[in-house]
């Protein structure tokens, strides 16, 4: 090998291992990114509450917001619903993850506050209205306090995760 030969191979060589180093280096902080936007996918996620991606969000972990729907709930319909909204004899349970009369999405939940529960067939007819009761802002603070309370109730297992699957399949104890 001659002199410019062997020259050209050093400097081939420096700059491979310069390049890799860069790759490595690329490589490296593009897993850092990928994982700080999914942490950051999961937290958002974990502040707020929807069935689906168009559903009404609600601020779940957002204290005041959870505080001043549980007072609302007090005052208009822990009568009928029971405290915690867990329902009486005489309405149903509004914190177990089921919403048979609309539906079990936020802005159904929101819907039947706002206009009641209209009778239709044999179901319904019981509730009133209360858009002439609470605003826009107090309706979402009664549905956040309600899906914060059922989220607590499930995380506590005082009831079974409704959105857990195969919740109905059989068990066969060892
Ligand atoms: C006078 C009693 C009464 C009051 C007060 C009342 N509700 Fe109801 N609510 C009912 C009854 C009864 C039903 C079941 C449907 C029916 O029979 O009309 C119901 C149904 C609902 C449903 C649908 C439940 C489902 O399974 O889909 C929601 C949501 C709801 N109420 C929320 C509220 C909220 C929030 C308040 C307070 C702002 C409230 N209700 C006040 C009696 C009441």
């Amino acid at each position: 090998m001659s002199g410019i030969e062997l020259c050209i191979e050093l400097r081939l060589t420096s700059f491979n291992m310069l390049f890799e180093r860069n790759l490595t280096m690329i490589r490296y902080s593009s897993i850092v990114f990928a994982l700080s936007l999914l942490m950051a996918t999961w937290s958002a996620h974990a502040q707020t509450h929807q069935m689906n991606p168009s559903d009404l969000e609600v601020p779940i972990a957002d204290v005041k917001v959870v505080a001043q729907g549980g007072e609302l709930f007090s005052e208009k319909c822990s009568a009928c619903h029971g405290g915690r909204g867990v329902g009486t004899g005489r309405a149903p349970c509004l914190s177990c993850g089921k919403f048979m009369f609309r539906g079990n999405t936020n802005s159904e939940i929101y819907e039947t506050i706002h206009s009641g529960t209209p009778r239709t067939g044999s179901r319904g007819g019981k509730m009133g209205a209360f858009s002439s009761v609470l605003n826009n802002d107090q309706i979402i603070a009664v549905v956040t306090y309600l899906r914060a309370t059922e989220q607590a109730r499930i995380a506590s297992s005082e009831i079974k995760d409704p959105y857990a699957e195969n919740q109905d399949a059989m068990v066969f104890p060892e």
